[in-house]
């Protein structure tokens, strides 16, 4: 700031004539109401109006005035901040306008509008692998077949030529309703529903049966008493374990990829004859047999998946089939063992427990 002025000089304080004061206040109000926003507005406003300012340079100098002269141009100063003070406050209170509609605008939220505030559900991943193995029938010309769960013993046991003193029928195996002599069981598999299609059903047949089914396995990483199975049944005149073959190579290659074969081991079914266990090569060491520790298939190279064979002659005639005109195949699969295989599920406990992080992760399929 300048030193008190004895000697009033014009030309030194010429920044303070009216003039100048009025371009001053001129400059200042079109740069503040043209600023666009408040961030333009702030910068018109510390150019025009701050420390550095004109005015408020002009403002410091009234102090170096002689007196008679303070009085005068401290009005003139005055007035003139008061004029930019009011300009500064105008189109400030405008522009906060505007951006508070803006905000408004852009925060609006419609209180009308229904809202879902349950989750969106998804079917459990065992129900869409269902049906995508039944699709893969259906494209074959199959049909869907179904039996009850409370089944006849004798459909589940007597039709497939089980001997009465089979140790399946056990208690241990097998739940039975009310007394064991009662006759009715919580089916074992969904074997009896071939009983079933061919009772009920023309001649030839071609179904595939998906299913629950029931046996008192404690529950632990490998088993459940409550298990899923797909069961199929072909009876036709002329059909062989070639045709067998070829169905279930053809299931595992759509299913899984055109790497993974089956192979068959020879077994036993009472209502087969010839039977074999289904295996799928290991989708993750494909069966070589270096893999030693291969984590899926512990080095076997190969995973079990299900049974099939020949449908034993004395099934056909026992339920009224010519067995010298007509021949059928017949298989059934796990299909909890073949959601671990297909998503790498290594706990058969995470595909019960409900818990929706497991069955999220399969997606919203609806
Ligand atoms: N029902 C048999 C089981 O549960 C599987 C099977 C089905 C075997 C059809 C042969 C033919 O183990």
């Amino acid at each position: 700031m300048s030193a008190p002025n004895k000697s009033f000089d014009p030309k030194q304080v010429s920044a303070l004539s009216s003039e100048s004061v009025d371009e001053m206040v001129v400059e200042a109000i079109a740069a503040l109401s043209s600023a666009s926003d408040l961030e333009s507005l702030k910068v018109a406003r510390l150019t025009h109006f701050g420390d550095r300012s004109s005015i408020s340079l002009a403002n410091r100098e009234i102090g170096a005035l002689p007196p008679a002269a303070k009085a005068e141009v401290g009005k003139r100063i005055g007035e003139a901040k008061a004029r930019i003070k009011d300009a500064l406050e105008s189109r400030e209170a405008e522009l906060t306008q505007i951006r508070d509609n803006e905000v408004l605008l852009s925060e609006k939220v419609d209180v009308s509008v229904p809202v879902d505030r349950l989750k969106r559900g998804a079917r459990h991943p065992l129900t869409t692998l269902m049906e995508r193995l039944c699709d893969v029938f259906i494209a074959m010309g199959y049909e869907i077949a179904e039996g009850p769960e409370l089944e006849l013993e004798w459909a589940n046991f007597d039709a497939l030529n089980f001997p009465k003193d089979h140790p399946a029928r056990l208690m241990q195996d097998t739940f039975f309703v009310e007394s064991p002599d009662s006759g009715v069981v919580l089916r074992t598999h969904t074997s009896p529903i071939q009983v079933r299609a061919m009772l009920e059903r023309e001649l030839p047949i071609y179904v595939v049966a998906p299913g629950r089914v029931f046996r008192t396995d404690e529950l632990d990483a490998t088993h459940t008493p409550v298990f899923h199975q797909i069961e199929g049944l072909a009876v036709d005149k002329g059909l062989s374990m070639a045709d067998l073959r070829g169905t279930l190579n053809h299931l595992a290659h759509v299913m899984f990829g055109p790497q993974i074969d089956i192979r068959w081991r020879p077994s036993f079914f009472p209502f087969t004859e010839p039977s074999a266990e289904v295996d799928l090569k290991c989708f993750v060491c494909l069966g070589d047999s270096s893999a030693v520790d291969c984590r899926a298939c512990g080095g076997e190279g190969w995973i079990e998946w299900g049974g099939c064979g020949m449908v034993n002659p004395k099934v056909l005639r026992a339920v009224g089939i010519d067995a010298d005109v007509y021949s059928g195949f017949a298989f059934g699969m796990g299909i909890e063992r073949t959601l671990m295989f297909r998503s790498g599920v290594s706990d058969m406990r995470e595909m019960v427990e409900g818990d929706i992080r497991f069955t999220g992760a399969f997606g919203l399929e609806a």
